[in-house]
């Protein structure tokens, strides 16, 4: 029997002043994406700002449904529209803001574990890191240098 140690790093940036000017600019995209987001039933909306190899920045926000697994994430809204939209650009970075509707929430919001995956997904088909800030609606914002950074013993297509 052994045991094996997985360590991860997260750089914390006490305030949006410390960040590189263009992500900062990306995590206000994301704040103002989240305020368009559809959250009725959890009353818990999410923005994300995605950042593309091409220039582009593709924003998105959580959609629920009264079926409540139907509805999707903020992240994977704006992945897939990327993706569907520009199949060939590599995603640079994403940002991600998200609170209580009408609330202050100072807890950074990271990425859900589905997220996660769909993330890794495209990080491993560019063979480039994503870079993921995540903040919550005001304070401190986190960054992982890449998804497989919080993906540990990730599931990928050399399982298959
Ligand atoms: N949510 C996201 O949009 N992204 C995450 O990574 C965490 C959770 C949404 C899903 C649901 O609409 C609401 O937040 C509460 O879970």
């Amino acid at each position: 029997m052994k045991r094996i140690k997985i360590e991860t790093e997260i750089v914390v940036f006490e305030t949006e002043a410390e960040l590189p000017v263009q992500v900062k600019q990306l995590v206000t995209q994301a704040k103002q994406a989240r305020l368009k987001a559809y959250a009725p039933y959890s009353n818990f909306k999410v923005g994300a700002a995605i950042l593309l190899d091409n220039g582009e920045i593709i924003t998105g926000n959580n959609q629920e449904n009264a079926s409540y697994p139907s509805g999707l994430c903020a992240e994977r809204t704006a992945i897939y529209y990327a993706k569907a939209t520009y199949p060939d650009a590599k995603i640079k970075c994403i940002a991600l803001a998200g609170g209580v509707t009408g609330k202050i929430n100072r807890n950074p919001v990271p990425p859900c574990g589905a997220c996660r995956q769909a993330m890794v997904e495209y990080e491993i088909k560019q063979t480039q890191p994503i870079e993921i800030y995540f903040t919550g609606t005001e304070g401190e914002v986190l960054k992982s240098c890449s998804v497989a950074n919080v993906l540990p013993l990730i599931f990928d297509k050399s399982q298959l």
